[in-house]
């Protein structure tokens, strides 16, 4: 059974300087590299389902610009139905300035452009999209209204609801209440918690109280831990990471995210196989450079998986 995904999100093209290490304020430093590639929260969602075997659609907006035409394509390869990416007139496509660092770790400045101007009239207009879906997917690089309508009306029509806290925010109660599963690294969880995530004991609380928050099922990303999961019927578990060499972090969390609601099914019965796939396509991803030439097909994560 293939699962069919739709992700509402955001498409950003990102510009990753290559740098030794941050500057210090009034410094000024002479960059390594320069690349450009495809990213955005959303966008490495859905190019992840997609490479990774999901029948995967698309809500989003991009601005009349070669960036938006640049990403449009990015999807279109990726095989990714494009039927709801609209295009702003006035607003351009989304950015990402990213300082990547020798160390691997990288800091973001989004320009956010179109990915704001998504409105809860784009929500209609792909209302049988979302219903047709087995899974819907955001995260919080778009308006929080559009993400609440399109829980609202993904909870109507049975269809499962996964929600990534990204970049980390807190959410209103009427979102979490239509939220089948929360996927939030540590620093979200605190933000959404008040709960710091160090351990064993930690992470079990911050999920309860997620749960206490409306939401069934919970995983807590944990970097190189691996993810933690706490389910509806209260079944918990530690999955392990893969050890790997980081070149660049960005959209680990994104390949993860993509990757799971490829494998999962809509009961959660299979979540520790989902969450061992989708460790295996972000150990992957972490190890080339880039968002989106990062992201692993269903073949190269099998392979890995079958060594
Ligand atoms: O999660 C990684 C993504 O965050 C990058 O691709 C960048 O576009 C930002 O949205
Ligand atoms: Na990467």
């Amino acid at each position: 059974m293939v699962n069919k995904v739709t992700v509402l999100g955001s498409l950003n093209v990102d510009t990753i300087l290559k740098i030794k290490r941050l500057p210090q304020p009034g410094e000024t430093m002479a960059m390594e590299a320069k690349k450009n590639a495809g990213g955005g929260k959303g966008s490495n969602q859905a190019v992840a389902a997609s490479r990774l075997g999901a029948q995967t659609s698309f809500i989003g907006k991009v601005g009349n610009d070669e960036n938006g035409r640049f990403m449009q394509e990015i999807l279109t390869t990726a095989q990714v139905d494009t039927q709801y990416v609209s295009v702003s007139e006035d607003k351009a496509t989304g950015q990402a300035f990213i300082l990547l660092q020798a160390s691997g770790e990288n800091s973001i400045i989004i320009d956010g452009g179109s990915n704001q101007a998504i409105t809860t009239d784009d929500i209609y207009q792909a209302q049988t999209k979302i219903e047709a879906a087995d899974f819907l997917v955001t995260q919080f690089e778009t308006p929080l209204e559009s993400a609440t309508l399109a829980f609202e009306i993904a909870k109507k029509a049975g269809v499962t609801t996964i929600l990534n806290p990204a970049p980390a925010q807190e959410a209103p109660q009427t979102l979490l209440a239509n939220v089948d599963l929360i996927a939030p690294n540590e620093t979200e969880a605190e933000i959404l918690t008040g709960i710091k995530v160090v351990d064993a004991q930690s992470q079990h609380q911050a999920a309860k109280k997620l749960q206490a928050k409306g939401v069934k099922n919970v995983i807590i990303t944990l970097g190189s831990r691996g993810a933690y999961y706490l389910t509806a019927d209260q079944k918990e578990g530690l999955v392990p990471a893969f050890k790997v060499q980081a070149v660049d972090t960005t959209a680990a969390g994104d390949t993860f995210l993509g990757a799971l609601s490829s494998q999962l099914k809509p009961d959660f019965s299979n979540i520790e196989e989902a969450i061992l796939f989708a460790n295996q396509a972000s150990a992957l991803a972490v190890q080339k450079l880039g968002a989106v030439p990062s992201i692993p097909t269903f073949a190269e994560v099998s392979a890995q998986l079958n060594q």
